[in-house]
């Protein structure tokens, strides 16, 4: 029974890595050095697949992968359905929040925002009952206000470096951000014997941690 593992390059990957080997899982090559896609593991029968961030809860969720780890914001952007969200691994801590030029006064009409989590967008200004026009983005969000492609985005933040870099303000916080473990339900209840000791083991590191 082989368990398939969905992580994203960069800072997911960097910080998941410790959590999978405090729990006996190691990788054999560092996919950062590697054009590789699919990388066995010191545990028998466990592979971890390299994908883009987005694409992680979309893996899972069609169970082309078992488990994934993935940011709240990409989860809440895509949907839950189909998967369980198990662990909080406290990983790759972030804020979703609006943003705007400094000092900016809001426009005479209705505001436009920049972003590439429209989903949330929508659903966060309709709960302000606030009608916007939503321009959707794949990154450099920051450049939309300068442009003056939008008034506002919404984006992660993290230390507000890139806003500040880039003349903007953070303005409303949307949501907490940290990665989850997320599981496919079917895998769950056909791997169960595999995944839970993994799952207990990852809670466990995480739990140590704070
Ligand atoms: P990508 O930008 O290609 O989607 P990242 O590795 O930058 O992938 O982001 C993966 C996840 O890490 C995001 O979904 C978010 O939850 C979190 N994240 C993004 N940017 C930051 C940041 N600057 N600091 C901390 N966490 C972040
Ligand atoms: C993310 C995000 C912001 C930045 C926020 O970009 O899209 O631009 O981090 O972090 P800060 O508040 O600490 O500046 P990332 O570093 O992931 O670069 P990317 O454009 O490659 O996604
Ligand atoms: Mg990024």
């Amino acid at each position: 029974m082989s368990l398939t593992i969905a992580l994203s390059k960069g800072r997911i990957l960097k910080d998941t890595l410790p959590l999978l080997a405090e729990a006996g899982i190691e990788l054999l090559e560092d996919p950062e050095q590697s054009r590789k896609l699919i990388f066995p593991t010191s545990r028998e029968g466990v592979q971890i697949v390299i994908l883009r961030a987005t694409d992680v809860p979309t893996f899972v969720q069609n169970g082309a992968a078992d488990i994934g780890v993935a940011g709240k914001d990409v989860l809440v952007e895509h949907g839950a359905e189909g998967m369980y969200e198990l662990v909080d691994l406290q990983i790759a801590k972030c804020r979703l929040m609006t943003a705007g030029k400094v000092g900016a006064a809001r426009p005479n009409r209705r505001l436009r925002v920049a972003t590439k989590f429209v989903n949330i967008a929508k659903r966060y200004y309709a709960e302000q009952g606030e009608q916007v026009e939503l321009i959707k983005l794949y990154g450099s969000m920051e450049l939309a206000p300068i442009m003056d492609l939008a008034d506002l985005i919404v984006d992660v933040v993290d230390t507000g470096k890139t806003l500040k870099e880039n003349g903007l303000e953070p303005r409303d916080l949307i949501m907490p951000v940290s990665s989850r473990l997320i599981v496919n339900k079917t895998a769950m209840k056909l791997k169960q014997a595999r995944i839970q000791p993994l799952v207990d083991q990852l809670q466990a590191a995480v739990d140590r941690r704070q």
